[in-house]
């Protein structure tokens, strides 16, 4: 048993559909203001590290927006709290360069061991409205050829993006421990 301890239900049931042996744990702890993700995990990691006695993994993801000079980046949670998808898609208006990626670091933790990091992106584009009802945060914006990931099944989105990925990564690693 691996705890995740995320506050975020969607992102737990992305993970859990690839590694069955997740558990959520919505335990709260300090995401940092810093300039990258693997920042802010290994931050979190550490100080999660004296709480549990078990093994643990949290994730932190972004969007990077091209035009934006990838903003929002690390501080995508704040800018989907305050202006959230609309706000960007105003941002975007008038902008052609709509290219996109989403981020993902997963760090993974058990009693005795340094912590272990997984990475995993997916590149595609800021559409020009919101659209399907899947997934959460930025989902309806963004889109892989022409669909965005609110428009897919959890398995296809999990097929394709950051977060599949790095879960995927991190699946291989404790695999082949
Ligand atoms: P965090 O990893 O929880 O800090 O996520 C940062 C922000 O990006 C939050 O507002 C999330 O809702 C959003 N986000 C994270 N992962 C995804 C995703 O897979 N799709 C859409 N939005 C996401």
């Amino acid at each position: 048993m691996i705890r995740f301890v995320t506050s975020n239900r969607g992102k737990f049931v992305e993970a859990q559909s690839l590694i069955e042996d997740l558990v959520q744990a919505d335990l709260g702890y300090t995401e940092i203001q810093a300039d990258t993700l693997e920042e802010v995990v290994l931050f979190g990691m550490r100080e999660l590290s004296s709480r549990l006695d078990s093994a643990f993994i949290i994730e932190d993801a972004g969007l990077f927006i091209e035009a934006l000079n990838g903003f929002p980046g690390v501080y995508s949670a704040y800018v989907q709290r305050t202006i959230g998808n609309s706000g960007i898609l105003k941002l975007m208006e008038g902008i052609e360069n709509r290219a996109a990626s989403f981020r993902s670091v997963v760090g993974f933790s058990a009693p005795g061991m340094e912590p272990v990091l997984f990475k995993g992106e997916l590149h595609g584009r800021i559409g020009f409205e919101e659209r399907g009802t899947g997934g959460f945060g930025y989902d309806p914006i963004f889109e892989v050829d022409g669909r965005t990931l609110a428009e897919m099944e959890l398995e296809e989105k999990n097929m394709i993006s950051h977060r599949g990925r790095s879960m995927k990564a991190l699946k291989r690693w404790l695999e082949s421990r």
